[in-house]
């Protein structure tokens, strides 16, 4: 006996445990329809390999996957990134320090380091965005810097190499540097929630400290006069980061909030 075939509205009912706006991704992913075709078409029948397709995901989705990883890509400054399991999926905390960067930086060619690129969303949208600026990117993780290549096969202005943060970089070259470290705490309570990412893009020592004191330390040899230093840290971790600035030399701090008005960005100029 065959049974009938499910229509749209009845797979994304089956969902009910996930946002609505997920499983409209997930099946418009299967189907390769938009999302907004998945809202027009909740009447149309779906086939049976397709209904497995997307059951198969809807049960990654609820076991708890991030949908980035389940799609391959996030949305990262009006552009699609590939993901997978060895980047970190780019946020929107860190698309407001891309926006204050472009903000405080003079319109003129620069050269800027990215250093630990991942998916590569910070130096990729700042190459897109200043087509004049010279952008390298950096990792420790070979893996993350081959995703961020295939992200970058459009953008002719950067350039990517692996190493331990600004290592092999020139002294006094860079205009800019631009880094969102590891910077949770081991055993940080939000790091069950954050499973499916690379722990080595998370977590650092010394209370999350320790790779935001390695490129604070680092970035003075390789910033010009006058160059900018701007760093992501955790909502908790301003007056610590602002102090090591002071300590390692740096002037000019600047300090920037999120969009839910977290203190997460800091800028700073080094003589
Ligand atoms: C928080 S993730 C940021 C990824 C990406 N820039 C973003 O904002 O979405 C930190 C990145 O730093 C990289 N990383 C960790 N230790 C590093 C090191 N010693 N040298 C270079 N990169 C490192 C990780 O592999 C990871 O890609």
């Amino acid at each position: 006996m065959t049974r009938s075939l499910s229509t749209v509205r009845k797979l994304l009912s089956a969902a009910a445990d996930i946002p609505l706006i997920d499983a409209q991704l997930l099946l418009g992913f299967v189907l390769g329809r938009s999302r907004s075709w998945i809202i027009a078409h909740d009447n149309d029948v779906v086939n049976e390999k397709s209904e497995k397709q997307f059951r198969g995901k809807l049960k990654r989705r609820m076991s708890g996957e991030p949908i980035a990883y389940i799609l391959g890509y996030q949305e990262f400054w009006s552009r699609n990134f590939i993901v997978d399991h060895n980047t970190l999926i780019p946020r929107p905390e860190t698309e407001c320090m891309v926006e204050v960067a472009l903000e405080q930086i003079p319109n003129k060619p620069t050269t800027v380091l990215d250093l630990g690129t991942g998916c590569g969303a910070i130096g990729i949208s700042l190459a897109n965005e200043r087509c004049e600026w010279m952008v390298i990117a950096n990792d420790l993780s070979i893996p993350a810097l081959k995703v961020a290549q295939k992200n970058a096969l459009d953008t002719p202005n950067i350039s990517f190499f692996q190493g331990d943060w600004g290592e092999a970089i020139k002294p006094r070259s860079m205009n800019l540097i631009i880094c969102n470290p590891p910077y949770i705490e081991y055993g940080d309570s939000h790091l069950s929630e954050l499973k499916y990412e690379p722990l080595n893009a998370l977590v650092s020592s010394e209370y999350g400290l320790y790779d935001l004191k390695k490129v604070i330390k680092e970035s003075r040899r390789l910033l010009v006069k006058d160059g900018v230093l701007a760093l992501e840290h955790g909502y908790r971790q301003r007056n610590k980061v602002c102090q090591l600035l002071v300590d390692y030399g740096y002037e000019n701090i600047q300090t920037f909030d999120d969009l839910g008005g977290r203190p997460r960005i800091i800028l700073a100029r080094f003589q």
